[in-house]
């Protein structure tokens, strides 16, 4: 484990594994998702690994302000938890967070406080979190946004969301699969 992760684990665990078991074992789920796609992450592995770990602690009900939880997680960490910023910015952005920001009225907020990190870190979070079920274990990204659909209702501001978010979170997963197999093909 490096120093990023080493800090990373604990700091989520100790916002979501009591009062959330079950959306800490799915960040737990989407960590391990974060280190099957290490090859093609290189030197940025580690902060995937962090950021993924840590992607939804802004549903912890000790921080959650404005309901919005991309944007209560990572204002947590850069205020309370003085994190590096590359993994506060991807949690801001994660998994088209600016498409439900747009819902909520704070797209504008969200994108003056937290730049985006490159395109191909926040593909790989997409992919590890819409990849890994509510309870941590793989799944694929046509049934997590249909249980996301279902669980929220689909005329709910998330069921909305999501529906507008499955092409962009189809494109992720085949970018990123894309890059594991192009991975593959290289010889040693
Ligand atoms: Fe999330």
């Amino acid at each position: 484990m490096s120093e990023l992760t080493e800090w990373a684990y604990p700091l989520a665990e100790s916002l979501l594994a009591e009062p959330l078991p079950r959306r800490w074992a799915h960040c737990l789920g989407v960590a391990e998702r974060a280190r099957t796609i290490a090859p093609v992450l290189g030197q940025d592995a580690e902060l995937l690994e962090a950021a993924a770990v840590l992607h939804d602690i802004g549903y912890s009900p000790d921080l959650a302000k404005t309901g919005f939880h991309p944007l209560d997680g990572a204002r947590y960490l850069r205020d309370a938890a003085d994190a590096e910023p590359r993994v506060v910015n991807l949690v801001a952005h994660h998994s088209c967070a600016w498409m439900e920001a747009e819902a909520r009225g704070l797209r504008e907020e969200l994108e003056k406080e937290f730049p985006r990190e490159a395109a191909h870190l926040n593909d790989a979070l997409c992919y590890c979190d819409m990849n890994t079920t509510p309870d941590g274990t793989p799944t694929n990204p046509v049934d997590r946004v249909n249980e996301i659909a279902g669980r929220y209702g689909p005329d709910s501001l998330i069921g909305t969301f999501i529906r507008r978010a499955e092409p962009e979170i189809l494109a992720c997963t085949s970018r990123v699969l894309d890059q594991v197999a192009a991975a593959k093909r290289q010889p040693i």
